[in-house]
């Protein structure tokens, strides 16, 4: 076995059912991404956030030399002029569009006008700018979370516009469907190969802790850590408890990008997941036991559950050769970790964005 800092997960073999050891080299070593080459430009927007970040540490790990990257501070997506003069001056070969408004189900209902605004507005100004510029490929953030409400699980791509959306994140929702059509239409008229992935709920490191508006498994590992601080004898989860989540460890989703970017001719949209789900209970029951807190889990039945049910279909995926490793537990582990490492030293995000 290597040495014990690059072990990752122990997954086991869905074929034989043997269990293995994934050790860093597995997500990084070995792979041939022809359409992609360490000395080409990249460009990854919102690489101080989950999915960024993860791509640009992967990218250096595969000794990719010419990153660019820009803070909020010092491009803001929104500003049209300021985006296009970025292009023209940075011209980058491959853009990695990871920036972005996200939340939860508090944040998505709280604030659904800078939802749509920004995260349409942010997308547009970037696609419409890369091409101009030059760029040749670029991958859209979209998400799972854009399929109709009650379109048929697991969610396969095709769903995409079929009916009606959840209500409660309609507004990012149409932002992005608005984007990921955009890399279509670009990519149809103006031949550039500009494509978009759909991944499903994510966790790791950098993540987003904010107590009101961060995401359900970063808020449940914050919310335990807390009360077991507190040595509270109860903890509440918002709704039933029943939805049926699937949760993918964001090095997994980086090394699926960096894989999609090597492939020639990838489809215009594709999944990614791990084809695992778990309700929402079950998923604090883990967190808990990770976290180390023994006291009772309530349900507030009053609360929105939002959509009951999200698995992405991986039949796309899957057939180009990519799959996860990190099992969930591996997964929490190594965020749990993670969380208190940013904590001691004070990087934790905790930040609430901006609202108008
Ligand atoms: N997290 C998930 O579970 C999940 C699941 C599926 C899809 N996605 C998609 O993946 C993408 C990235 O998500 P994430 O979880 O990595 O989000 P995140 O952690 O909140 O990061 C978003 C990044 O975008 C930057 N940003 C926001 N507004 C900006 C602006 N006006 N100008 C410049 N930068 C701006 C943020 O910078 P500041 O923090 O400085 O504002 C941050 O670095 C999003 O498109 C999201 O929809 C996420």
């Amino acid at each position: 076995m290597g040495c014990v800092k690059f072990l990752l997960a122990v997954r086991h073999c869905p074929s034989c059912g043997e269990r293995g050891v994934v050790m860093r080299d597995d997500l990084t070593a070995g792979k041939t991404d022809p359409m992609l080459s360490p000395d080409q430009t990249i460009y990854v927007a919102g690489h101080r956030g989950l999915v960024g970040a993860a791509v640009v540490r992967l990218l250096q790990e595969r000794g990719f030399h010419n990153i660019v990257v820009a803070s909020h501070a010092e491009l803001d997506l929104l500003n049209q002029s300021a985006v296009t003069r970025f292009f023209e001056s940075t011209r980058p070969d491959v853009v990695v569009f990871a920036a972005g408004k996200v939340g939860g189900i508090h944040a998505n209902q709280s604030y659904p006008a800078e939802f749509i605004y920004e995260n349409l507005t942010m997308g547009t100004n970037a696609i419409h700018a890369a091409w101009r510029s030059g760029t040749k490929r670029l991958m859209y953030l979209g998400s799972t979370c854009i399929y109709p409400r009650m379109a048929p699980q697991p969610l396969q791509e095709e769903s995409l516009l079929s009916s009606p959306l959840e209500p409660t994140n309609e507004a990012y929702a149409v932002a992005k469907i608005a984007n990921v059509k955009l890399c279509q239409f670009y990519r149809r008229q103006y031949g550039v190969t500009f494509h978009s992935v759909m991944p499903t709920n994510l966790y790791g490191p950098g993540d987003n802790y904010h107590p009101e508006e961060s995401h359900v498994l970063p808020a449940l590992i914050r919310r335990f850590h807390e009360a077991k601080l507190a040595k509270q004898s109860q903890v509440t989860l918002w709704g039933t408890g029943t939805p049926l989540r699937e949760f993918l460890h964001v090095d997994d989703l980086a090394a699926a990008i960096l894989h999609l970017l090597g492939i020639e001719n990838p489809p215009d949209l594709i999944n990614v997941g791990t084809g695992e789900e778990i309700s929402i209970l079950e998923l604090a029951s883990l967190v808990a036991e990770i976290v180390g807190y023994s006291g009772k889990i309530v349900t507030d039945p009053s609360r929105p559950d939002g959509t009951p049910r999200k698995l992405a279909d991986l039949s796309r995926v899957l057939a180009t050769g990519w799959t996860p490793v990190f099992s969930l537990k591996a997964g929490l582990i190594n965020t749990y970790k993670a969380f208190l490492h940013e904590q001691q030293h004070q990087i934790q995000r905790v930040s609430p964005g901006e609202h108008g």
